[in-house]
């Protein structure tokens, strides 16, 4: 009975002692993100450099979040004091917000009965990513433009969307057929969507009453008829946003080291192909947050068998890994390269060959 009491707590230490390592093998961030007594996660986003949420815990005031704990559910995080809810920031210069889809509904008599035209004003040096987000237009009386500002300059396009008859629509397909969709020029930091109806929905009025516009993340949209009443009751849909720092090449950064941003020594700048200021990233090793001092900590590779591959034993220096061979042999120790060679075989086949 005592010995079954024992081997139960062994087992149940075991487990625990396994859900604590899974569970700090699987957090992401096992480095320091955000500077110390600097707050890094707000509900389930986390906040790196140069994000913060007060002073001294971010890069400038572009770059202040507010984390909102009065929602009943998760605590949200907003872009400095605006309405625009972040919800996903990545060290490689990319954020995910919440923007408020655009509304055109009519009722049975032809009269508008919701209208929403939301419109998204990036900070100067952050643009709408072109290559991951599309404009996208759902309805079958419909056609959209979306306007504003790309650098200094007016930006305006659209697309139509139209169909006779339910049968029209092709589930997977927006290719004009109730469904719209076109890339974006890079460079776009203010759009506003504005609807509009060619007949208001007379014809249509009997499967399909509103059109609905947005810009968002291509990948999180896949159109089918069941979207007319979805999209209905969604409000917002996420949108990929490009992050930088400052509004200078590396080059001129780096001559002011008080305000360069790469401030890890292990860091490397670039610029990004949106034009607009630079980045950081940790040289090739390394790893963590390029932004923070000692930012970048090193890679151990031997802990991790998909990063070396050592035949005999790994020792892991700065940036790097060294394959080492046992005693009386030599090679590269790899196995995809030489592996290790037992010296004394190489000098006894000589001597039988000479
Ligand atoms: C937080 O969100 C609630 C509900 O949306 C809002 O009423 C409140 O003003 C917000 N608080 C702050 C500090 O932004
Ligand atoms: C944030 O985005 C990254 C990359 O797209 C992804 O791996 C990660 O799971 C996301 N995190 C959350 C909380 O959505
Ligand atoms: C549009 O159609 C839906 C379902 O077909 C209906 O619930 C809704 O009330 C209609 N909207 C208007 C404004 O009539
Ligand atoms: C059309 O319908 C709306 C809402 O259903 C109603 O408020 C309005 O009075 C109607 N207009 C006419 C001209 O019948
Ligand atoms: C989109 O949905 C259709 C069916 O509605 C499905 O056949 C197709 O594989 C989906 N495409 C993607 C990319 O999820
Ligand atoms: C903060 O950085 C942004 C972009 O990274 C730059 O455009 C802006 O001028 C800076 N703001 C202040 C107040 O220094
Ligand atoms: C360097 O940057 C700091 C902080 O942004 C600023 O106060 C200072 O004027 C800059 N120095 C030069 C030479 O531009
Ligand atoms: C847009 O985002 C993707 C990843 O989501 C990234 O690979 C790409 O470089 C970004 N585009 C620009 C212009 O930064």
């Amino acid at each position: 009975m005592g010995l079954h009491l024992h081997l139960l707590q062994a087992k149940l230490l075991v487990l625990i002692l396994l859900i604590f390592v899974s569970k700090s093998i699987s957090t992401q961030a096992n480095f320091q993100i955000a500077n110390p007594k600097c707050r890094d996660h707000c509900g389930n986003v986390s906040i790196p450099f140069p994000f913060g949420t007060r002073e001294g815990c971010y890069f400038n005031e572009t770059f202040s979040v507010t984390c909102n704990e009065t929602h009943y559910d998760l605590p949200k995080l907003y872009w400095t004091n605006s309405t625009i809810q972040i919800t996903n920031i990545s060290l490689e210069g990319q954020m995910r917000v919440s923007q408020f889809i655009a509304k055109d509904c009519y009722s049975q008599n032809g009269t508008r009965v919701l209208y929403k035209d939301p419109w998204i004003k990036v900070p100067l040096g952050f643009t709408i990513n072109n290559t991951t987000n599309k404009f996208i237009v759902v309805g079958c009386d419909t056609y959209a433009y979306v306007s504003g500002y790309r650098e200094n300059r007016n930006y305006e396009t659209g697309c139509t969307s139209t169909c006779d008859n339910k049968d029209d629509l092709v589930d997977g397909s927006c290719s004009g057929l109730g469904c719209c969709q076109m890339s974006i020029s890079k460079h776009v930091w203010e759009v506003e969507v504005t609807l509009n109806s060619f007949n208001n929905f007379s014809y249509v009025w009997d499967f399909n009453n509103c059109s609905y516009g947005f810009l968002a993340e291509e990948s999180t949209f896949n159109f089918s008829a069941s979207e007319f009443s979805r999209l209905r009751n969604v409000e917002m849909l996420p949108l990929v946003i490009d992050w930088s720092v400052g509004d200078r090449t590396c080059a001129e950064a780096r001559n002011n080291t008080s305000s360069y941003a790469c401030k890890s020594v292990n860091s490397e700048c670039y610029e990004p192909a949106n034009g607009y200021g630079y980045r950081c990233y940790c040289q090739a090793g390394y790893q963590g947050n390029p932004y923070l001092y000692h930012g970048c900590k090193d890679i151990d590779e031997c802990q991790d068998p998909s990063l070396n591959d050592c035949e005999h034993k790994c020792e892991n220096i700065l940036g790097n890994f060294r394959c080492v061979c046992p005693k009386g042999h030599h090679g590269d120790g790899k196995k995809n390269g030489t592996g290790c060679i037992r010296s004394d075989q190489s000098f006894v086949f000589k001597l039988v060959a000479g």
